[in-house]
């Protein structure tokens, strides 16, 4: 099934990116810190969700509009006492159809379970607020995922699709470790 397919094919990247967001993560010590990490992720999650829109309509996932999204991060940023403003220049896979763009919102979809540990992290460093995005579907994570691989694997059923697939996939996590590797630049 495409969904083992792609995880197996972007372990690699997955490892580098989590290295990548738990040395960003490592380093915060306020509010204003944690804030500035939010903002290279609102950066890209809202410009992938912009490239994405056009094929991820109600028919591919009826339960889009109930997911996590960028507003999200958007929200905690605001809490935190921070803006959107000024936001890193960010760089998106290119997608031409439904399955390229639901193998971008793997990425993003995927990263919500990594949250519960992001969010316990944030704790020990004293950060309490602005955790909304972070702690994704709490206890119906399992299920949102399931449904969402349902439908990635229906649109991925001919392994033909999967190679192109798993290309957007790996693309989505290297361009997000990109705008980390810009906001070192800045710091
Ligand atoms: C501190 C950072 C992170 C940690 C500790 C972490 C940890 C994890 C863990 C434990 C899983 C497996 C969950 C399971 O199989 O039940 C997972 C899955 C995943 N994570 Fe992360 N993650 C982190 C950051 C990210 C980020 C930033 C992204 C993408 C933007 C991401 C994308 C994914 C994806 C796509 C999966 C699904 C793999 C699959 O089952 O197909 N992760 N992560």
């Amino acid at each position: 099934m495409l969904n083992q397919n792609i995880k197996e094919s972007t372990t690699q990247a997955h490892a580098k990116l989590e290295g990548t967001v738990v040395r960003q993560l490592k380093a915060v010590r306020s509010n204003a810190d944690y804030a500035d990490v939010l903002k290279a992720f609102y950066a890209y999650f809202n410009a992938v969700e912009k490239t994405i829109a056009p094929y991820i309509t109600p028919d591919v996932l009826p339960d889009y509009a109930e997911r996590r999204n960028s507003s999200h991060i958007k929200a905690d940023i605001i809490e935190l006492g921070g803006n959107v403003d000024n936001l890193l220049q960010v760089e998106t896979p290119t997608v031409n159809n439904a399955l390229e763009a639901l193998s971008a919102l793997y990425v993003l979809e995927g990263s919500i379970m990594g949250g519960p540990y992001i969010v316990q992290m944030l704790n020990k460093y004293g950060v309490q607020q602005g955790t909304s995005f972070f702690s994704g579907y709490g206890d119906n994570t399992h299920n949102m995922w399931q449904a969402f691989v349902t439908v990635l694997n229906k649109h991925g059923e001919d392994p033909a699709t999967h190679a192109r697939s798993i290309e957007i996939a790996n693309e989505t996590f290297s361009r997000f470790g990109d705008v980390f590797t810009q906001l070192a630049a800045t710091e």
